[in-house]
């Protein structure tokens, strides 16, 4: 498959990268790179060999700025700029829904859909040198792919509205303090760190892992009754796997395991 506004590397090692590659705008994305991403979204679904996707910007400067600016020109009426946040809210949904854990590397700015993207994922890395923000404001619009929903999921509602009413940038230890990220690294280990996570990930069993991704995506949505419930029929899912018995038992034979996404 080839594409014009990513990089898309499969690795033997069961971990894929996606490398938005617009670095002379900073990475932002138009629509032809959603479309891209789309589509690469869909060739890790379907390679069984791809265990773990890295999501990463292209140069060290930026991860996403944000959707491109320019392509706001060309919307018309609401109901167009309603249809263009849909699709970048498909997108991050997608994201979450994909059967394999997604790690964000974050390069550098995460800002407006930059930092919409980097939240859909499962884990997120940052650089020091990262800056996170929600600046639709400063356009005279709201986040549209996710931010004024996901944020609050993250770091709680009071947090959410003072970075989406004043658009500031925080720096990458302050979205680790406040949850918006994982980790912080330096930034030349960055993608050492986002690789060795990954292939950590790709040795575990793959049902459980898409399992545990699917229990917490979708449990905190619901009360806590009916998220138990949903937990323990996943948990009877995962305990019928082969990777179960073979998990178990190289724990009594005191040797590692060797899944197979059985
Ligand atoms: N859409 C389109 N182009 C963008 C962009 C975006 N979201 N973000 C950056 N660019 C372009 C700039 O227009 C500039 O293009 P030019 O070289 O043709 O002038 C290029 O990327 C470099 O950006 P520049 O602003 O010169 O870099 P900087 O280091 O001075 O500032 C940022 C970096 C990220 C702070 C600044 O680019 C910015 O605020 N970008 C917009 C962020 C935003 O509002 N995102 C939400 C969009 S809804």
């Amino acid at each position: 498959m080839s594409y014009e506004n990513i990089l898309f590397e499969v690795r033997d090692n069961g971990v894929a990268i996606l490398t938005v590659n617009r670095p002379k705008v900073l990475n932002a994305l138009n629509q032809a790179t959603l479309d891209e991403i789309d589509r690469a979204l869909d060739e890790v679904t379907a390679n069984e060999a791809i265990k773990v996707l890295i999501v990463t910007g292209a140069g060290d400067k930026s991860f996403v700025a944000g959707a491109d600016i320019n392509e706001f020109q060309l919307l018309q009426n609401a109901y167009q700029a309603e249809e263009m946040g849909r699709k970048g809210q498909r997108l991050t949904q997608k994201i979450e829904a994909l059967p394999k854990p997604v790690i964000m590397a974050i390069n550098g700015y995460a800002l407006g859909g930059g930092c919409e993207l980097a939240m859909a994922g499962d884990i997120r890395i940052a650089a020091s040198t990262a800056r996170f923000g929600q600046p639709e404001v400063n356009l005279g619009i709201i986040p549209g792919y996710g931010g004024t929903q996901r944020l609050p999921r993250l770091v709680g509602k009071g947090m959410a509205k003072y970075l989406c009413m004043t658009g500031d940038h925080i720096t990458a230890e302050e979205a680790l303090r406040i949850g918006l990220v994982e980790k912080v690294v330096e930034p030349e280990a960055l993608m050492d760190e986002a690789l060795k996570l990954a292939e950590k990930l790709a040795a575990k069993p793959p049902i459980a892992l898409h399992l545990i991704k699917k229990a917490i995506q979708e449990g905190p949505e619901m009360d806590l009754d009916n998220g138990l419930k949903l937990e323990a029929s996943y948990f009877g899912i995962s305990m019928n796997t082969e990777d179960r018995v073979e998990g178990t038992r190289a724990f009594l034979e005191k040797r590692p395991a060797k899944f197979t996404g059985k």
